[in-house]
């Protein structure tokens, strides 16, 4: 059932104080993608989440990827990444944000998704909001159709929420 899909993310997922820095807990999705049970149940509970009739699910590199791509697998979509400086190759729309440790750049291909697309975006983690405001940036500068965002799993006692409010992003759900 969809609470069984619930508690297993929830049991898989590890906190991991003081990493990559201290002060920071971080979310470790490792033990919950080894687990035949918690991959599916993970994967489920994106699916569900998704609106009808997504062209694309947008991942972001790198934990976005592993659950981006089985999620458009699923929902018959295609999948587009993005990535950090230097991955891909050809034209390409940037846009630059803080992280909750660090500054980030974030790439698209610029012919990536056809105008008008309907698009999901798909990542492991909403902490700040940056990566998802990164994202949605992108996505409005390719002219495609931000449907939804959805992530495993929102933190909390950071602001990412509001952030994305703050961006006009209201098609946003996240599953733990
Ligand atoms: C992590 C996570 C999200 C992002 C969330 O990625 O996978 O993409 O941070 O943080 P935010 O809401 O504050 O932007 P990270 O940059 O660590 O990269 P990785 O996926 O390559 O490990």
């Amino acid at each position: 059932t969809f609470s069984d899909d619930h508690q297993l993310v929830l049991d898989l997922i590890e906190d991991i104080p003081d990493f990559p820095k201290p002060g920071v807990v971080f979310k470790d999705i490792t033990p919950l993608l080894a687990s035949p049970k918690g991959l599916r149940a993970a994967i489920n509970a994106l699916v569900a989440l998704a609106p009808p009739d997504i062209d694309v699910v947008v991942g972001m590199e790198a934990r976005g990827f592993i659950l981006a791509a089985p999620v458009a697998l699923e929902l018959g979509a295609g999948f587009v990444p993005v990535r950090k400086p230097g991955k891909l190759p050809g034209e390409l729309y940037s846009e630059q944000f803080s992280l909750e440790y660090g500054h980030e750049t974030l790439t698209v291909k610029t012919d990536a998704v056809l105008p008008g697309a309907r698009v999901l975006v798909i990542d492991d983690v909403l902490a700040t909001g940056g990566t998802v405001g990164a994202t949605a940036a992108l996505v409005h500068r390719l002219g495609a159709d931000l449907v939804h965002v959805a992530v495993l799993m929102e933190l909390g006692f950071l602001p990412g929420r509001e952030k994305l409010a703050e961006l006009g992003i209201h098609n946003y759900s996240a599953v733990v």
